[in-house]
């Protein structure tokens, strides 16, 4: 029998829970920051790395719009995404759907096109080069107003075609969903697909928030609602799909230690997790990583590795045909 890392590295999965800038490694960081002469505050990868220690989610977010602060061209978002697809398709993503924050960059005189067309030209690469399909999902920062958020669904408009959702990030207590429930509604009107994070640092209430004021079709983290018996209940019944970031969790102290994880708590309860890498670069490894780290400290089966990549892409943005054909694949790879 395979050892587990390469039976999960070859385990086909779908991403569904990445943005984009944080997968900007260190190295490139360095690399762009030249190439378009902008000053970063570290002196070394060293001494970014070591700046990476994370106390809440604010203490990272600080640092990741930071680090953003490098990308300013279309090669450097098509650089950018190009280098997460070749980790990705080394860790057995076949599908991933990418989160980006517009605004973070928008908010800079960065224009909404530069933005899009490098992460469009990268995934064209991805598919035809490493077989990689992906789509993107734009989302709002709930930090900034709702105003501010519609503009940017406005800055959308040429390429709504292009994109297949849109979610809601950033800092989570004292936004909660409500706050963003017109916006929503305008994008999925638009006939856009709806997620949000919910339930990473903010309480159950912000879950019932996403799914009874946006209308998410799935939730991103959603550790919190393990809190609410009656919501874990009404999550499981309605099969509503959990992207969980187990080592996100870790490093941004959402879990005390990865023996503690609730994922396979999760699943026993009948919910539908699923394992990402949320801001790889920032928080130690991409999917694969994930995949072992909690298989690892909560004593995962295969049997579970193939449930929560099988939810990958049953709980994924694709049509039904392409969710049956990467589950028979999936099937295939799991008999033993
Ligand atoms: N933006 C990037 N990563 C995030 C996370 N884990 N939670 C909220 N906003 C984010
Ligand atoms: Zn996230």
């Amino acid at each position: 029998m395979t050892d587990l890392a390469t039976f999960i590295a070859g385990l086909p999965k779908a991403e569904l829970h990445l943005h984009i800038e944080g997968s900007l490694e260190p190295e490139l960081m360095f690399a762009l920051a030249q190439r378009n002469r902008v000053a970063i505050p570290y002196g070394s990868v060293e001494d970014v790395r070591a700046a990476y220690a994370f106390s809440n989610l604010q203490d990272f977010l600080d640092i990741y719009y930071a680090g953003a602060e490098v990308l300013r061209t279309r090669a450097d978002f098509h650089d950018l995404a190009i280098a997460y697809f070749r980790r990705a398709a080394a860790d057995g993503v076949v599908h991933a759907e990418i989160m980006f924050d517009p605004q973070t960059h928008t908010d800079r005189g960065i224009p909404f096109a530069e933005v899009i067309e490098g992460l469009l030209s990268a995934m064209r690469v991805a598919e035809a080069e490493l077989g990689v399909t992906s789509s993107l999902i734009l989302s709002f920062l709930r930090h900034l107003s709702e105003e501010a958020a519609f503009a940017t669904l406005e800055a959308a408009g040429p390429w709504l075609d292009r994109i297949a959702a849109v979610g809601l990030d950033s800092s989570e207590v004292g936004h909660p969903p409500e706050k963003f429930a017109r916006v929503f509604a305008a994008a999925r009107a638009r006939g856009l697909r709806i997620t949000a994070h919910a339930g990473e640092e903010g309480p159950p209430e912000y879950v019932h928030q996403a799914l009874d004021l946006l209308g998410v079709e799935r939730i991103d983290h959603g550790n919190r609602a393990l809190e609410d018996p009656a919501l874990v209940a009404r999550l499981a019944a309605e099969g509503m799909t959990l992207t969980v970031c187990p080592l996100s969790n870790l490093k941004l102290c959402v879990v005390g230690d990865l023996a503690d994880h609730p994922l396979d708590g999760m699943l026993a309860l009948g919910l539908k997790a699923t394992v990402n890498s949320d801001d790889p670069a920032y928080f130690g490894g991409y999917i694969a990583a994930n995949y072992r780290a909690v298989a690892e400290a909560r004593g995962l089966s295969r049997a579970d590795l193939v449930t929560l990549a099988r939810n990958s892409f049953t709980g994924s943005f694709l049509p039904p045909e392409a969710i049956a054909r990467h589950v028979e694949r999936l099937e295939a790879y799991a008999q033993p």
